[in-house]
């Protein structure tokens, strides 16, 4: 028997047990006549002593040579510390040791496992086995594994079934490029990995499954980010006879679920906002809602007194920074950078400064008298000690540009505190937006994505005025997820692909079985899929994904423990009718 306990479970009531542990070595501390070895595995902690005099002088002899991780089987009795440690479960305890055994020497790790550990995200990233070994890193898959099983508690429970989808596709259109798969059987053709299992899991309504979910992994060959993997997990869910509001219900009722569960924490119902709203509002399609610093228009109040650059914008658009009027000027100027840098490509930024004495000092106080500067802080709500900051342009590129801006102030103010939740559905997306690049409609959300029943008139002569019946879960401006009640129609289907710019043939080519399939009694249908990754990350508090991925890929797609990807060789290329030729 290789141990009677774990590392993390003895207390002081085993005292006078005779145990046995086994688990790596974390640390040596030799103080010539006696060593204490403290033992670590997956639950804990315990610390081993042994003392001349009292331990066998060969198990002594052992215990000296020890190293870092050497994993070790140790047999000895519990016995209460002098010096007691209040800070882990098992301070209160020590094994003087009777019997030790080295089950495996390790090489000295390239860096201190420890929760501050010396390695850089390089170095841990290939020896990716033993950051896991780190308590943070074990703790975040630990929680990830939680929020796994209690997904699949709640949604066994709602009476949905879990089916698994293939893995070697066709292309499916969720706006990635696909990665794809040579087929040696097929010489010259080509799987796609699924960039989700959409299509499959609307033929499971047309199959009369009714409630399905799936926990999977996706594949999209996209630029990647933070919050963004080559490969990725969702909770993917679909529903039939099913409109948006049970639909919302069913996933804010998992969404609490694994709050209350995992965290403890219980919401009110979720606020649900239109996309013109959100936009108007925050500048943004996932809106933070920890902190308020609306966007106001200036449009009107601020034209009209020669400042020619607000005069020939299309919106004048300002946030109010609360008590901070008394920003330096290496502060605005800061923040003027910022806004030029090219992810947020505004030409500059004015700003306003409401002193605590009621004028008003501005970076534009040639053109605007102190009336005009007090019309702005009642149009924008400001009040004394405030600080106005305003951009201007074309409407859409404004609203993103001060969206960024209010989120980059929450965080100068540090307003984002990651403890609190602040849960939306935005609902009402546009169902097309015109890609000027390809001069073309693509989908917002994808093809399949139903129109909303009040806009459906609109489809032929203003199809981009036509709202979609779509909807995504935010929370502190993270899109955790998104679904919509899909198009169960098949000429509405054809429609929509025509809409798109793909030609009856196209269509029948790529997606002619979902067609075919809708005209064997396709019921109205709706899902969503939640970013499982991304919910972890937000759960865990973390702005990275990776640190709750076992395995991740670093921002070039790159998994440099295994050194992947890497080039197959000319006989293999040869095989799968890819081989180079001179
Ligand atoms: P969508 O494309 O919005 O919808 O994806 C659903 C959720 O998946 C997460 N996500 C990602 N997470 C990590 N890395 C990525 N590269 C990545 N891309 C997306 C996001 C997102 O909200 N088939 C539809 C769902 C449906 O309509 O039911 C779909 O895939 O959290």
């Amino acid at each position: 028997m290789f141990r009677t306990h774990n590392c993390g479970e003895l207390r002081l009531e085993d005292a006078g047990k005779e145990i046995k542990l086994s688990g790596w070595v974390q640390k040596v501390r030799d103080k010539g006549g006696m060593i204490w070895v403290d033992l670590r595995d997956r639950y804990g902690i315990t610390q081993l002593i042994f003392e001349e005099g009292k331990t066998d002088s060969s198990i002594l002899e052992r215990a000296k040579k020890l190293g870092r991780e050497f994993v070790v089987q140790t047999s000895g009795k519990v016995v209460e510390r002098i010096a007691k440690n209040d800070n882990i479960p098992t301070g209160h305890i020590e094994i003087a040791v009777s019997d030790l055994k080295v089950l495996n020497s390790a090489k000295v790790p390239p860096f201190i496992i420890e929760d501050e550990t010396d390695g850089g995200d390089d170095l841990r990233m290939k020896y990716r086995y033993l950051d896991l070994r780190r308590n943070a890193v074990r703790q975040n898959l630990v929680m990830r594994h939680e929020i796994n099983r209690l997904t699949r508690e709640y949604l066994n429970r709602q009476g949905f079934i879990e089916v698994e989808t293939p893995v070697l596709i066709k292309s499916t259109p969720e706006g990635a490029r696909d990665f794809v798969v040579p087929s040696r059987m097929n010489p010259g053709e080509f799987y796609a990995l699924p960039q989700s299992p959409q299509t499959f899991k609307q033929l499971l309504m047309v199959s009369g499954f009714d409630r399905y979910y799936q926990i999977v992994k996706c594949f999209r060959d996209e630029d990647l980010r933070a919050d963004r993997q080559p490969e990725f997990t969702q909770i993917d869910c679909e529903m039939s006879f099913v409109d948006r509001g049970s639909v919302l219900e069913t996933f804010e009722g998992l969404t609490k679920f694994l709050f209350k569960e995992a965290l403890n924490l219980e919401f009110e119902q979720f606020p649900v906002m239109p996309y013109s709203e959100a936009m108007r509002k925050y500048g943004s399609d996932k809106p933070d809602l920890r902190f308020d610093m609306r966007i106001q228009e200036l449009t009107k109040v601020a034209q009209g007194r020669g400042f020619n650059v607000f005069d020939q914008a299309e919106s004048v658009l300002s946030i109010v920074v609360p008590e901070a009027a008394d920003y330096s000027r290496k502060q605005i100027d800061e923040l003027t950078e910022w806004v030029k840098r090219p992810q947020i490509r505004a030409k500059g930024m004015v700003y306003v400064k409401y002193l605590t004495d009621g004028s008003f000092k501005s970076s534009v106080d040639k053109f605007y008298q102190q009336e005009d500067l007090q019309a702005w802080a009642d149009t924008c709500g400001a009040n004394s000690g405030d600080l106005i900051l305003v951009l201007s342009g074309p409407e859409d590129k404004t609203l993103k540009a001060i969206g960024e801006l209010r989120l980059e102030m929450g965080r100068r103010l540090d307003l984002l505190d990651p403890k609190v939740f602040k849960p939306l559905w935005v609902v009402d997306f546009p169902l097309l937006e015109w890609d000027q690049e390809t001069q073309r409609y693509h989908a917002m959300h994808h093809p399949f994505t139903s129109p909303s029943d009040t806009d459906l008139n609109l489809l032929e002569q203003d199809p981009a005025a036509v709202r979609a019946n779509a909807y995504d879960l935010v929370i502190n401006g993270v899109e955790i997820g998104g679904g919509s009640i899909r198009i169960h129609d098949r000429d509405l289907q054809q429609t929509m692909f025509s809409l798109l710019g793909f030609s009856e043939a196209e269509a029948k080519a790529q997606f002619g079985f979902l067609m075919q399939a809708f005209e064997y009694g396709a019921p109205p249908h709706g899902g969503i899929a939640f970013g499982f990754d991304r919910l972890c990350a937000l759960m865990g508090g973390s702005d990275s994904i990776r640190d709750f991925i076992a395995f991740p890929k670093n921002n070039a797609g790159r998994d440099v423990m295994i050194d992947s990807p890497s080039s197959i060789s000319a006989e293999q290329l040869e095989e799968l009718g890819i081989g180079l030729k001179d």
